[in-house]
């Protein structure tokens, strides 16, 4: 038989990515030893087999752990540029990266270094990889409302290389109004919201996070299905939800990818978007979810094309560039598939 050609991945956006996430053992093996930091793991596999998790708190303690390894401008330059190089190769033509200051000044490295560092990498992605970016601060809401504000101080330096504010972390028990004032003073420094969501915490949060904060986007928001009425305005309002199916199931929002609301919620007429969270922790980057998603639920090229379309459309690019990635979108053409034997 001939063999068929190469698929090319859909080019799409991502929007849903904690650069910290996308820490691979590896790197960090790498970045452990030029630190002098010694780390509880033998092996970079050792490491990796780590990564199995009953709840969100359970992957955000290794997540914080491993932070640790990352100290000077060139360790986050070195990580973001490693994103950059598997995100081309996923189809990733824009991404919307989150960073968590606060995990960072905790141990006393500055804001200052991590910006400065993971610009290093972003100031040549378009360039170098063909992937435009954006960066998200966000704010880790398990901790006081008065360290999110000294965090958006702290950052106002850089505001220049920020485009929004996010929120993430532990999710229950935190809401969004917590956040009511940083986020009012963010909005007037001329930033973009954004907020997690409906991940863990309950619907009522997807709510807050729109109203009290007023957000443009989701992160995550899957449990926006157990309330119809919420359903019924995020479809009217097509509120983008950014949704990432591997982490789902690895922090076990979710049982199994085949029990995966996304088809349900494509369906409702949701305006949904696919991204991959924190790759290097929940078994893939963006294209495979993609992939898993076809594999696991039998999604056909049209929904995810459709997928690859939302998160364009949902992007914070600019319009000449949102037009430039439509375009290429519909000029891609979906490999044959070959039937199943
Ligand atoms: N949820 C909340 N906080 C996070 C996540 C997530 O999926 N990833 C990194 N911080
Ligand atoms: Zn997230």
């Amino acid at each position: 038989m001939t063999p068929l050609p190469k698929a090319t991945p859909l080019p799409k956006a991502e929007l849903h990515l904690h650069i910290e996430g996308t820490l691979e053992p590896e790197l960090a093996f790498v970045l452990a030893e030029r630190n002098g930091i010694d780390l509880p793991y033998a092996t970079p596999e050792q490491l990796r087999s780590a990564y199995a998790f009953s709840d969100l708190q359970s992957f955000l303690d290794l997540y914080y752990r491993l932070t640790a390894v990352l100290r000077t401008e060139q360790d986050f330059a070195d990580l973001a540029e490693a994103y950059l190089v598997r995100a081309a190769g996923q189809g990733v033509r824009h991404a919307e990266i989150f960073f968590d200051p606060q995990a960072h000044t905790s141990r006393g490295v500055d804001i200052g270094t991590v910006v400065r560092g993971l610009a290093q990498a972003l100031d040549h992605s378009e360039e170098r990889h063909g992937v435009s970016t954006r960066l998200i601060l966000s704010f880790l809401r398990d901790l006081p409302a008065e360290d999110a504000m000294r965090t958006l101080d702290e950052a106002r330096p850089y505001l220049d290389r920020i485009s929004a504010v996010g929120l993430d972390s532990a999710e229950v028990g935190h809401p969004p109004a917590k956040f009511a004032e940083v986020y009012a003073a963010a909005r007037a420094a001329g930033l973009r919201l954004v907020a997690h969501a409906g991940e863990e915490g309950p619907p009522g949060y997807i709510a807050e996070a729109l109203d009290v904060l007023g957000v443009e986007r989701i992160d995550h928001g899957i449990r926006c299905l157990e309330d119809e009425d919420l359903v019924a305005r995020l479809v009217a309002e097509q509120i983008p939800l950014t949704v990432c199916p591997f982490s789902n199931v690895r922090l076990r929002c979710v049982d199994r990818l085949e029990d995966h609301p996304l088809p349900a919620m494509l369906a409702a007429g949701l305006l949904v978007t696919v991204s991959s969270d924190d790759p290097s922790y929940f078994g893939g980057y963006v294209e495979d979810n993609y992939q898993g998603l076809r594999t696991a639920l039998g999604l056909t090229d049209e929904q995810l094309r459709q997928l690859a379309r939302n998160s364009i459309l949902a992007s914070f690019v600019d319009e000449p560039r949102r037009e430039r990635l439509l375009a290429e979108l519909a000029a891609h053409v979906a490999p044959p598939h070959r039937p199943e034997a």
